[in-house]
């Protein structure tokens, strides 16, 4: 548990699942093709996998991210601040926490995709030390 700028980052409990997709749903970050029920299923407290809640003092949970990773490479999913939250650096404390996530695993390389939709928001992660990666993402509905 990490307490940064009155937010204290910790991993999901059960009863943050309302609230979670509450604040996903209002980043934007659920899309028809996934449940985010069923997302947190998979990857809440799972060996390789959490979904890690930015709390506000008053009790809020008012950030998010989801962080899983195949030994390889590390992946960062659902990063979310809700909208009266932004600016306090909550959204570099949270993917700072899924980083340190993945270094605790000694997984070397962290990555995350960034939908077409939402290219303005690069430049948080590049600000945050990230790079862009040249590389063709391929896919397939199984
Ligand atoms: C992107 C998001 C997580 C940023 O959260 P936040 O709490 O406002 O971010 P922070 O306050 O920690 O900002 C950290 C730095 O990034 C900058 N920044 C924040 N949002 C930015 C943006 N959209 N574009 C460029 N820079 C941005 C801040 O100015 C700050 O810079 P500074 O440290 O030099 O002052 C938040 O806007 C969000 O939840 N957006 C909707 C969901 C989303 O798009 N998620 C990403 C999916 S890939």
């Amino acid at each position: 548990m990490a307490t940064t700028e009155g937010l204290t980052i910790r991993p999901f409990e059960a009863g943050d699942r309302a609230a979670v997709i509450a604040l996903w749903r209002a980043c934007g970050l659920v899309v028809p093709h996934n449940d985010p029920e069923t997302d947190i299923d998979r990857a809440a407290g799972r060996a390789n996998s959490d979904v890690l809640v930015g709390v506000t003092a008053d009790g809020r949970v008012a950030a998010s991210v989801m962080v899983g990773h195949d030994g390889h490479r590390g992946w960062l999913y659902y990063v979310a601040v809700a909208a009266d939250a932004r600016g306090r650096g909550h959204g570099r404390a949270i993917v700072a926490a899924a980083e340190a996530w993945l270094r605790a695993r000694e997984v070397p390389k962290a990555q995350l995709l960034i939908r077409d939709t939402n290219a303005a928001v690069r430049d948080f992660y590049t600000g945050l030390g990230w790079d862009e990666s040249p590389r063709i993402v391929m896919e397939r509905r199984l």
